[in-house]
């Protein structure tokens, strides 16, 4: 299933203010370089000739794996200020014939030829409606005896449950996310967890990303992003109880 992007004027205009706010960053979410190091660690590049990052921003994940030993690595995003990025970084990283292939496409619309050995999805659950909806899609696009990374939210350790659905709704734990994977056909072997740390970091990145950004291109647009990140810091403030978000590793097996 591929459906090419009918309109990208559109996805530039969409995703500038992504871009704004995240363009100096080679990962966008709440790992720092140490978790990055063993996400790939735990994913093993150089057993896994063929990588498949959904959602992949400007492509650091499958970069690093190709460094490391994988021979085959897509990426793909809706963004093309992303994909941009990731195909200038490869271009000074890595010979030509080792490049990834990078997919602007809608990643609900789009499914590799054959699985791949990796499976990758971190910070992006929302493509398929949250994990219950994404779990299983990468699990379809995994080989048998590949390995799945999925980053997304769960319910903090420490909060109430009850309290938390009287209040905010639905907000599935550590717990439900693993037993979806199980459900799938996924083995859970490791759980990375950038705690509120990271969450500071990646936010205050992003803060001076879009100042840089509101700098070289002033206007109400630029206004308009810086409002937006502000956004985002007062959700964190308003949620950082509630919401906690790692990334899980799985092997698949047999269902
Ligand atoms: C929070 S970032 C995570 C990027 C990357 N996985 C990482 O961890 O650095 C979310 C990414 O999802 C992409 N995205 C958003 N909606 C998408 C869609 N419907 N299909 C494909 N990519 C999408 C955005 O362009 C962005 O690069």
């Amino acid at each position: 299933m591929h459906e090419s992007v009918a309109d990208v004027d559109a996805l530039w205009d969409r995703f500038e203010v992504f871009e704004a706010i995240h363009h100096t960053q080679r990962i966008c979410n709440p790992m720092n370089e140490a978790q990055l190091i063993e996400l790939l660690e735990l994913l093993r590049p150089v057993e896994r000739s063929s990588w498949l990052d959904v959602a992949c921003g400007s492509g650091e994940l499958v970069i690093r794996a190709i460094e490391q030993g994988s021979r085959r690595a897509t990426g793909l995003d809706l963004s093309p200020w992303m994909l941009n990025a990731g195909s200038a970084e490869s271009e000074r990283r890595l010979p030509a014939e080792q490049r990834p292939t990078w997919v602007l496409t809608e990643a609900s619309k789009w499914s590799p030829d054959q699985p791949a050995d990796c499976v990758t999805c971190l910070g992006a659950d929302w493509i398929w409606h949250g994990m219950q909806g994404t779990i299983p899609k990468l699990k379809d696009r995994v080989a048998a005896g590949g390995i799945v990374a999925y980053g997304g939210p769960r319910l903090n350790f420490g909060a109430d449950p009850e309290y938390v659905s009287s209040e905010f709704g639905q907000l599935e734990t550590a717990g439900d996310v693993e037993a979806r994977m199980a459900e799938c056909g996924l083995r859970v072997v490791e759980r990375i967890d950038p705690g509120e740390a990271g969450w500071l970091s990646y936010l205050e990145r992003g803060r001076q990303d879009v100042l840089a950004w509101a700098t070289r291109h002033p206007g109400t647009r630029a206004e308009q992003w810086i409002a937006e990140q502000q956004d985002w810091v007062e959700h964190f403030g308003r949620d950082r109880e509630v919401v906690g978000w790692s990334v899980w590793v799985a092997e698949s097996i047999a269902t």
